[in-house]
């Protein structure tokens, strides 16, 4: 089964308008065809009307968060009906930052994972585990438990349309990749606890990107393994010419 690879770019709290502006307009008409390559920016909300009305054909927008319920007293908050409202089609869930600093929970992201699919939008459902379960050795186990809790009420036509990244959470922002075969590993179980909720087929349709260091220097080995469909990128997704280099990467 061959999928269509996805790289995300995950900006977090960087750039400025001026920055984010000029990046999507250095990029846009660069890209690679949505066809052979799914190229996305998930970027800061307050950006994301802006970037929505200038993407290009090629290009896609998605936000890096949002509430868990579709309206409600929660200041500052934003649902998922608002952001398809704007046209946004990706949201990042489960970010292990937003688990680490805004409390987001297994329950809570399997709710986001809801909304996200009922309005259309393609969530890319972050998991991943830290050093410590790295060096327990159980990380295959603590992953799967993840997402059984991600994916929970939600149905196979829903999940064929959700994105998987896995990213350790040791690798992130650290300079640390997990090795190319340790990303294929843990994505392998990943697959395969999808088969177990799912099907074969269905396990076969979802796209699993590689998150946690991925840089031009190393992107290539990453997506020549047999699991791995795309990454999700921080650091290496804010500057245009590094970003257009991971999409043409997973182009070839
Ligand atoms: P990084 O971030 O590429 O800077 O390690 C990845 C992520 O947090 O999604």
């Amino acid at each position: 089964m061959s999928r269509r690879p996805i790289i995300a770019g995950n900006w977090k709290m960087y750039k400025t308008k001026d920055d984010a502006l000029a990046f999507i307009y250095a990029v846009n008409v660069k890209v690679p065809e949505k066809e052979v390559v799914e190229s996305v920016i998930c970027a800061p909300a307050i950006f994301l009307r802006d970037l929505v009305k200038r993407e290009g054909e090629d290009l896609r927008i998605g936000a890096q968060t949002m509430h868990e319920l579709d309206e409600g007293a929660y200041t500052g908050e934003i649902s998922a009906g608002m952001l398809k409202s704007y046209g946004v089609e990706y949201v990042v869930i489960g970010h292990s930052e937003r688990r680490a600093y805004y409390n987001e929970t297994d329950e809570s992201v399997n709710k986001k994972v809801i909304q996200a699919v009922h309005n259309d939008i393609t969530p890319i459902v972050c998991v991943g585990e830290s050093l410590e379960i790295r060096e327990l050795g159980t990380t295959n186990q603590v992953v799967k438990d993840q997402i059984i809790k991600a994916y929970r009420d939600i149905t196979a036509a829903q999940a064929i349309k959700t994105v998987v990244a896995y990213e350790p959470i040791w690798a992130i922002g650290t300079g640390k990749t997990a090795t190319p075969e340790q990303a294929n590993d843990t994505i392998k179980a990943i697959r395969d606890v999808l088969k177990t909720l799912y099907s074969v087929d269905v396990s076969e349709q979802i796209r699993i990107l590689y998150g946690g260091s991925v840089k031009p220097n190393n992107v290539d080995e990453l997506l020549a393994q047999s699991d791995i469909d795309g990454a999700l990128v921080g650091g290496a997704s804010l500057d245009a010419e590094s970003f257009l280099t991971l999409v043409n990467a997973a182009a070839k």
